[in-house]
């Protein structure tokens, strides 16, 4: 058997891995070690409860408020000696956060081949998003294969020299996961929980619902007060619209958003939401406003305008394809952009129109059989 060692820790991570990790749990050629570096706690605890996955290996590496580089150097250091310890054939990361960039450095140092899930997202802009676009440009850099969600992605690893032959176009490994969830979500009668009480009546009644999610650096400060001032404006102009905002745990989101939003009657501010849930809020609101990555390859599946609170993506397909919109942070053309899809029916339509350029939920075998043919050609 090869090992090899799945590094994640974050909410999206988690989402997006289970699935590769439950095709290499199947496998007989590979045994799958998933470490889990706890860059998040609680968020991260929440999609292992979903999936039924716990890890090999729990670095529980969270602190509250932690900074970038003191994260950084707890991951390289602890990452380093968990390699030791189970010595794999290939260290499997995802995207673009301080936990897959240090486990793709912690590998590289130990000359461990690195295999990278969702490679080849770019803007071009190393700040936007911040520090995320480094993240992904120095785990490609020391990746051996890149799993590429999609032909764009693919064209981006090429223009900087890249190797064809070591890029796999795959689709994206969340609408595997999104597959699975919405799949159980059918057999379902009303609401999975755990949901907030507060909830019950507004979901079950026909009032329009905008689901919002925030969590960007590059909008902490400035971005989220026009994002807070904009959907201020939104919930009191139009009372009819209830809006609900799972908001996440970072001190620099939720402290502002409480402050600014707390006490308007028809803004929910609740605590983030399992995946199941989350993907039925998704499945039951309107709109989704959002400066997430994975939402933006989500709510176009189901058929859900987006309206991204960025200057830029580095997932143009659905762009390209017109189910999400870049409308920035600025309040007023936050409210005119939702009031758009809340007047003009024709406007809706077009952009509720269900696509979905990321994949067909059949990523994860894509890569298993890849890493299973790459890692015994290598014996
Ligand atoms: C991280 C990723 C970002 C990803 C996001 C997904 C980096 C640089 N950023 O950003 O790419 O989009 O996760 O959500 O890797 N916290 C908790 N409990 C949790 C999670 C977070 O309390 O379960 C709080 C802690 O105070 C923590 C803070 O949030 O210190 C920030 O977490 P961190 O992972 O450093 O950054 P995110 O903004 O979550
Ligand atoms: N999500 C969730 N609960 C929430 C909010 C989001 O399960 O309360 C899911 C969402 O469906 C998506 C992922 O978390 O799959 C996105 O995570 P996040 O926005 O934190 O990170 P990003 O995708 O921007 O890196």
């Amino acid at each position: 058997m090869k090992r090899v060692a799945a590094i994640f820790g974050t909410r999206p991570e988690a989402i997006k891995m289970m699935p590769v990790v439950a095709e290499l749990d199947r496998s007989d050629q590979i045994d799958c070690q998933f470490i889990a570096t706890a860059q998040h706690r609680e968020m991260l605890d929440q999609v292992i409860g979903l999936f039924e996955r716990p890890p090999n290996l729990d670095l529980n590496l969270m602190k509250p408020g932690q900074t970038l580089a003191e994260l950084s150097a707890r991951l390289l250091t602890h990452l380093d000696q968990a390699l030791e310890q189970l010595d794999p054939d290939l260290v499997l990361v995802h995207g673009d956060t301080t936990t897959s960039a240090m486990a793709g450095l912690a590998a590289f140092y130990r000359q461990i081949p690195v295999g990278h899930v969702e490679a080849g997202l770019r803007t071009g802009d190393l700040s936007a998003p911040f520090p995320e676009e480094f993240n992904r440009i120095l785990t490609g850099r020391l990746a051996r294969w890149h799993y590429a969600p999609t032909t764009g992605a693919r064209d981006n690893l090429v223009a900087e020299g890249t190797p064809l032959k070591n890029i796999l176009v795959t689709g994206n490994t969340v609408i595997d996961a999104l597959h699975q969830v919405s799949a159980r979500l059918d057999r379902y009668e009303g609401f999975p929980q755990p949901l907030p009480a507060e909830l019950g009546g507004i979901l079950s009644d026909s009032s329009r619902l905008v689901l919002v999610t925030g969590h960007r650096r590059e909008n902490f400060g400035q971005g989220f007060l026009g994002i807070c001032q904009g959907l201020k404006r939104l919930a009191q102009s139009q009372p009819q619209v209830n809006i609900v905002y799972p908001v996440h745990l970072n001190p620099r989101v939720k402290e502002p958003v409480h402050e600014l939003l707390g006490d308007i009657s028809n803004v929910y501010l609740i605590p983030p939401l399992d995946y199941l849930p989350f993907v039925a809020l998704m499945r039951r609101s309107d709109m989704v406003l959002t400066d997430s990555g994975g939402i933006q390859e989500e709510a176009p599946g189901l058929g859900k305008p987006v309206l991204v609170m960025r200057e830029k993506t580095e997932r143009p397909e659905a762009l390209a394809a017109g189910t999400v919109r870049l409308v920035g942070t600025d309040p007023e053309r936050i409210v005119n952009e939702v009031l758009q899809l809340l007047e003009d029916p024709r406007h809706y339509a077009q952009m509720s129109e269900a696509s979905n350029p990321y994949g067909d939920g059949l990523a994860s075998g894509r890569i298993r059989q890849h890493l299973e043919s790459v890692l015994i050609d290598t014996e």
